[in-house]
Parts: C-alpha cells; sequence; structure tokens
C-alpha cells in the first residue's frame, strides 16, 4: 500500500555532509522522493515537532540541537513508507543501530544520530502537515 512518511537530515547530518547518503539510502531501497526542503527551524517548529517529548528531561537540549542549523525536510513516498523508512534509520541509539542501517552506519551519539523519521502513519501525516503544509499532507502523489 502506497504510503507517505516524513525524514529529516537533522543539523548534525547537514553538517557533515551527509544529506547525500541518506537520499541515495532512500533511493536505493525504492522510495519516490515526494518532497524535499533545506531550511533552518525555529524553536516554535522544533518544539511542535518534538510535542510528544515535551516532558523529557532531554526536551531543551533536543529543540536547541534541532534549531542549531539547517535539516533537511523531506517526503518519501512507497509500500508501506513508515515502516520501511524505520528499519532502513535504524534504532533510535545508534549504539544498538544494526550496521547497514543509516545510524548504525553514520552516528554513535543519540542525541546526534543523524536523521528523524515518522513512527507511524498518523506522525507522518502530523509531521509532514508541520513542514510542508496542509495541502501536502495524507495522500500519496501520483509520480514517476
Ligand atoms: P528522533 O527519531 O528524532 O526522535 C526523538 C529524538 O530524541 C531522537 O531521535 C533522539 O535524537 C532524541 N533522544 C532520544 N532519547 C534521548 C536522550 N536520552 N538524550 C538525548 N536525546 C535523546
Amino acid at each position: 500500500q502506497q504510503e507517505q512518511t516524513f525524514v529529516m537530515v537533522k543539523p548534525d547530518g547537514v553538517r557533515r555532509g551527509l544529506v547525500g547518503a541518506v537520499i541515495v539510502r532512500f533511493e536505493q531501497k525504492g522510495f519516490k522522493l515526494a518532497a524535499i526542503e533545506l531550511r533552518t527551524i525555529d524553536r516554535a517548529l522544533a518544539e511542535r515537532h518534538y510535542g510528544d517529548l515535551r516532558t523529557k528531561p532531554f526536551f531543551s537540549e533536543l529543540v536547541d540541537y534541532l534549531t542549531s542549523g539547517p535539516v533537511c525536510a523531506m517526503i518519501w513516498q512507497g509500500e508501506h513508507a513508515v515502516e520501511n523508512a524505520r528499519s532502513l534509520i535504524g534504532k533510535t541509539n545508534p549504539a544498538e543501530a544494526s550496521p547497514g542501517t543509516i545510524r548504525g552506519d553514520f552516528a554513535m551519539d543519540i542525541a546526534g544520530n543523524i536523521v528523524h523519521g515518522s513512527d507511524s502513519a498518523a506522525s507522518a501525516a502530523r509531521e509532514i502537515e508541520l513542514f510542508f503544509g496542509r495541502h501536502a499532507a495524507s495522500h500519496p502523489l501520483d509520480l514517476f
């Protein structure tokens, strides 16, 4: 079933020049790129994006980090896109992420884990709308 998911190369990934490497992996897996934008986000958007984590002790550190430089926000589309993207990205903690996954290969630190991917279809719809607006949310495009 065609689905869309939200993926973001976070500021450390952009700084380290890993945007291309992340895109290559998604393309090689078979995903289709439906939208992409490089931008520096403000605290309000970062706080909304990570709203579920508002009560965590690392929340303000997380918002500082996410607003510390440009991110590369993307919508990727394909069969069971949310689940396939999560397996490609690997576990949240890079120390537990298998080699072969993006985090397993490119990151060592949970706070600098390179990339974010939506954890459910509902999160994907919410995050796509937050970053790309209502018109972009929740309907797979008829892509190339
Ligand atoms: P992400 O997939 O973007 O979703 C939430 C983020 O919170 C997660 O990746 C991590 O980067 C971050 N995170 C999770 N746990 C911790 C932690 N214990 N300390 C700092 N950051 C964390």
